[in-house]
């Protein structure tokens, strides 16, 4: 198929095209670079040894978008947004504009086009305070955060296109966390500045560049005291929206599906995981809770399984090792 890739640069639209590559469907993608580097699409195009035509554009230049869009995609993966949960908090207004109104010119752009085939990349965040775990997809929704108002209030978009004309297929691909990075080593996550997120700390810290990792709260209702996440290698997300593409047409309207594993893992196992995939222990120290963290959240993997026919196959060691070759390899990035 033809597909037109949003954010394509980033951490896992960069992992999706690649995989997208490597099945043999025709890529091109583009990004504003405002959090990514162009760097990662070269990598792509030399691990898949094919083409990936990429456009500088940015979600908010709606006749730019118009144009693009205008020379005919079967599907489109829309991985471009903003996704700090605490820049959110600062700047919510600026999340606003460039997530919901930047999609709501993407959704307008294909609908131009005549183009209603859309994968999105929505997130586990749209659930809120956790009510019962494993989380399904019937979970209510709310919004935590203004990151994850965005993100809620996307999906909103694309269930009100969806219901206005029933041409639109709409898997709305909800993540729990992504870590790891191609079995490579040649693309990975490479955050600006201090990472906010577990796994990219712990990876930065075991290769030299932050002195020890912070685990924030271990006085948690769970077994070791620190919270439990659904850790998702990247991989398994972006094979997961392979799946998603190929079974688009099942997709009545817009419907949600969750892309987790369904294990729960501590914080604590995670720093021994990557001690053990970096070889050396991993310093941390036991500090205070950080503002709005759950205590614990993990998916129910099993609409996904049924309707996607995916299944996450790669397990807490393997994210842990194939993570530490990327950042191991690249020690400050994509800058390195
Ligand atoms: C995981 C656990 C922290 C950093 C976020 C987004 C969510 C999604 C995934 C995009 C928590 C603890 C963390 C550190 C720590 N992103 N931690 N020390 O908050 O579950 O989810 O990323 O869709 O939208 O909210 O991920 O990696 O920040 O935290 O102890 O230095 O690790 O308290 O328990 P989170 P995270």
């Amino acid at each position: 198929m033809k597909v037109l890739v949003t954010g394509v640069s980033g951490y896992i639209g960069s992992h999706a095209a690649l995989e997208l590559l490597r099945a043999g469907h025709e890529v091109a993608g583009f990004d504003n670079l405002s959090n990514s580097s162009e760097e990662s699409v070269r990598r792509v195009r030399e691990l898949a040894g094919k083409p990936l035509r990429f456009e500088r554009l940015d979600l908010l230049d709606a006749p730019a978008l118009t144009r693009l869009l205008r020379e005919g995609w079967d599907v489109v993966l829309h991985f471009a947004g903003l996704k700090a949960v605490g820049e959110s908090v600062e700047k919510p207004e600026l999340y606003r504009v460039n997530n919901v109104s930047g999609s709501e010119n993407l959704l307008a752009a294909m609908d131009a086009a005549g183009c209603r085939r859309l994968v999105f990349s929505s997130s586990c965040t749209v659930y809120g305070e956790v009510k019962k775990n494993p989380v399904d997809e019937s979970h209510p929704r709310a919004a935590a955060n203004p990151y994850g108002r965005t993100k809620l209030d996307i999906e909103d978009l694309c269930f009100a296109r969806a219901a206005k004309d029933p041409a639109w297929r709409v898997a709305l691909l909800r993540y729990f966390n992504p870590v790891g990075a191609d079995a490579s080593g040649r693309i990975g996550e490479d955050p600006r500045g201090a990472p906010n997120n577990l796994m990219p700390f712990v990876m930065q810290t075991a290769v030299g560049r932050r002195d020890k990792v912070r685990v924030f709260g271990n006085d948690y209702p769970t077994p070791d005291g620190t919270c439990l996440r659904d850790y998702i290698h990247v991989t398994d997300l972006a094979l997961g929206h392979l799946a998603a593409l190929d079974r688009l047409d099942s997709f009545a309207g817009a419907q949600a599906v969750n892309l987790g594993t369904g294990h729960g893992s501590s914080v604590l196992e995670v720093i021994r995981a990557a001690s053990r995939a970096a070889g050396r222990d991993i310093p941390f120290e036991i500090a205070p809770r950080r503002a709005g963290d759950a205590a614990a959240i993990w998916a129910e993997p099993a609409l996904a399984r049924a309707k996607l026919g995916w299944r996450a196959a790669r397990g807490l060691d393997a994210m842990c090792a194939d993570h530490w070759r990327w950042q191991k390899a690249n020690p400050s990035g994509y800058a390195s």
